[in-house]
């Protein structure tokens, strides 16, 4: 069974962004630049954000994180965000979710201009993933990374038959689209279950490549793989685990140790897609920054 190593490859990944980053700024004397808003104090929120940032750094980015108090207004926040839109020096705008009650979440997304909505999450970016305008939106992180796994590995996807399970708008919907594109590294036939999918083992059981994103640790059992499958898992559980200093550990929604032994491939938790999306996050932010300066 081959393991989808994701954090080898999403260092193989910053690597090349480094390099580029660096030809980038010798032919027009400017940095791409990424800033993240986060509102409020929710500790994982901040979590992610600090590790945006870092990683922003080590590939030579300029990282801004803008700190906002939980009981910002919405229209504070959509003040900001429409003077980081016309901000030359910024390439890429995220608002880090979740957002606190009294902010309406889509109001925000929308209020991102599309060419620097680096989450891919502008129902635009969306809307031309649909139609398969790729090279013209930005696609959300974690499929991409998913894209780019499958890609790196030389998972052969034509005709495949792939199941998602999950369909939320940052994960799911926008996975099932991708991989149904009529493109060399996707064209698939596509299935997507949810929660009110009835009997879901007997579409699991027909996937030459499986992803699930659910948010149920090993929701996918041994009995619902089809012998050989490519197996992506993007969930990211914590279960309580007494052997470890924190007391939890982190797991995915495969149920991995007995899954791998039917799978052809797979990918791990941690350490497989999770490594992946912030590379992803920096791709869509240097490409861009290479739209705006027609490079
Ligand atoms: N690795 C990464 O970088 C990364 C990035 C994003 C998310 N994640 C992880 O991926 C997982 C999913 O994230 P998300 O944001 O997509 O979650 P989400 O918004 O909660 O969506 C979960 C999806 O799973 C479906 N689902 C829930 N219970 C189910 C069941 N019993 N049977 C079938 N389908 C069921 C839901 O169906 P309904 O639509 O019918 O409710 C929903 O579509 C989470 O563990 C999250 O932490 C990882």
């Amino acid at each position: 069974m081959l393991i989808i190593d994701g954090k080898k490859v999403s260092l193989d990944l910053k690597n090349e962004l480094k390099a580029s980053v660096e030809s980038c700024q010798a032919i027009t004397g400017k940095l791409p630049g990424l800033t993240v808003i986060i509102v409020g104090h929710d500790p994982a929120s901040q979590v992610y954000v600090r590790n945006k940032a870092k990683t922003c750094k080590e590939i030579g980015m300029i990282s801004t994180v803008i700190e906002m108090a939980a009981d910002t207004t919405e229209k504070h926040l959509i003040d900001t965000i429409h003077e980081l839109n016309n901000d030359p020096a910024v390439h890429g705008i995220l608002v880090q979710q979740p957002l606190p009650k009294q902010i309406d979440e889509f109001a925000v997304t929308l209020a991102i201009d599309p060419s620097k909505d680096v989450d891919g999450f502008h129902p635009e970016n969306l809307g031309r993933l649909v139609m398969g305008h790729l090279d013209k939106c930005f696609v959300s992180c974690t499929p991409y990374g998913i894209l780019e796994l499958l890609g790196r590995y030389n998972i052969e996807t034509r005709g495949k038959h792939c199941v998602v399970v999950g369909r939320s708008n940052i994960v799911g919907k926008p996975m099932a689209n991708l991989m149904l594109q009529k493109l060399d590294a996707t064209n698939c036939t596509v299935t997507i279950c949810h929660s009110a999918t009835k009997n879901i083992p007997f579409y699991t059981q027909q996937a030459d490549i499986l992803i699930a994103a659910i948010g149920k640790a090993g929701f996918i059992t041994a009995d619902m793989v089809k012998p050989g499958a490519v197996v992506i898992d993007v969930g990211i559980n914590r279960i309580e685990d007494a052997s470890t200093k924190s007391g939890y550990r982190l797991v995915g929604d495969v149920d991995f140790d007995a899954v791998s032994a039917v799978a052809s491939a797979m990918t791990p938790v941690p350490g497989g897609v999770g490594p992946m999306t912030i590379a992803m996050l920096l791709k869509n932010t240097l490409q861009s920054f290479q739209r705006i300066n027609g490079l």
